[in-house]
């Protein structure tokens, strides 16, 4: 018999994780109609019976969709698993003693999904993304297709926003990518970044609004790089865009959209980067990855692109193998 497509299943989205971003998520998610079944799985059953309340009391203005809280039977039949679980830093406790921490939790929880033999795809949002969307693959045994991190979608939003502001354009005629680690060491690709077809360094001039665009480019980067920071100074966390671009990647697996997005995923000699997860162009449909779009970047962007391979490569050598084997 053939396979019914995603679009014409019941669409079933887990969600494990319902914290700031999960909930944020199962709210957008719900607003979009993209989904028939929103489930939401918290080791904190307080807090996930209130979210499913809360969320459900909004049934008479969504589209519809039931919403409820679940369990690990839910993954057998989802299309989606999106994982937020995860633990903050505590006070003296190190980079690396949080990664650890982590890892364990979305190894845990990528192995339950794994043995109820769940068809769908994996989305791991929990930070670090790039190591724990390594963690998740290499324990859930799956294909590389089909675990995905979010990496830097939300980081790519970021930077269309602020260049649709400073060029004064709207923010959809802006096609722009930030690559890479989603963290420190990701970066613009600049040679990808066009307005209305045309590549930004020659749109620039035809714009005229900027009197030193060369700084002006650093300083765009820089605020990118910079924005999570300065919103978890603010107010304690970022929700609101990240639950957005999470309904973006939803959306192109549900649909079947084969949208250009740039999740992390894990390259296997793509610009000659073995064995790590990160941020690249993707087209994004359902089943996962289709394929990475090998993008002819210029030699300072390929050296960025390296240099974030490099620093990722490294934490995943820094823990213990039994993290990563199972
Ligand atoms: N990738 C991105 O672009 C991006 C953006 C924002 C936040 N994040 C990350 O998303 C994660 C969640 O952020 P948040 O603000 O929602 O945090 P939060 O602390 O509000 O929520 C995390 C939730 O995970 C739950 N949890 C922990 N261990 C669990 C387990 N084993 N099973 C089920 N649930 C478990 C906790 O009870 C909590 O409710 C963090 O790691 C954060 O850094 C990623």
């Amino acid at each position: 018999m053939k396979k019914k497509a995603y679009s014409e299943q019941h669409r079933k989205v887990v969600v494990v994780g319902a914290g700031s971003v999960g909930a944020t998520y199962c709210y957008a998610l719900a607003q979009s109609g993209l989904a028939d079944e929103i489930v939401l799985i918290d080791r904190n059953e307080d807090l996930m019976k209130g979210q499913v309340l809360d969320l459900i009391h909004g049934q008479p203005f969504f589209p519809t969709v039931i919403i409820r809280s679940g369990s690990i039977d839910d993954y057998k039949d989802a299309q989606v698993v999106v994982i937020t679980a995860g633990v903050a830093q505590k006070p003296g406790e190190t980079r690396l003693q949080l990664i650890k921490k982590n890892a364990e939790i979305i190894a845990t929880i990528a192995e339950d999904i794994a043995r109820q033999d769940c068809k769908g795809v994996m989305l791991i949002v929990s930070n670090p993304v790039d190591i724990l969307t390594y963690v998740a693959l290499k324990r859930s045994g799956w294909k590389n297709t089909r675990v995905i991190g979010s990496g830097t979608v939300l980081d790519s939003a970021r930077f269309r926003y602020l260049l649709s502001n400073y060029c004064d354009v709207d923010v959809h005629n802006v096609h722009a990518y930030i690559l890479g680690e989603h963290g420190d060491s990701e970066f613009a690709a600049w040679s990808m970044t066009n307005v209305a077809g045309i590549n930004i360094d020659e749109y620039c001039p035809i714009c005229g609004k900027c009197s030193d665009w060369k700084k002006r480019r650093q300083l765009i980067e820089q605020q990118v790089r910079d924005s999570a920071y300065h919103i978890i100074n603010y107010k304690g966390s970022t929700q609101f865009a990240v639950g957005l671009a999470l309904v973006r990647i939803t959306g192109a697996i549900l649909r079947s959209e084969k949208s250009v997005l740039t999740v992390s995923t894990l390259l296997d000699g793509d610009f000659n980067i073995k064995d790590v997860c990160l941020s690249v162009p993707c087209i994004v449909s359902d089943g996962g990855i289709i394929r990475i779009i090998e993008s002819p970047l210029s030699p300072e962007e390929l050296t960025s692109l390296s240099r974030s391979g490099k620093i990722l490569r490294n934490i995943i050598e820094s823990m213990e193998n039994d993290l990563i084997t199972s």
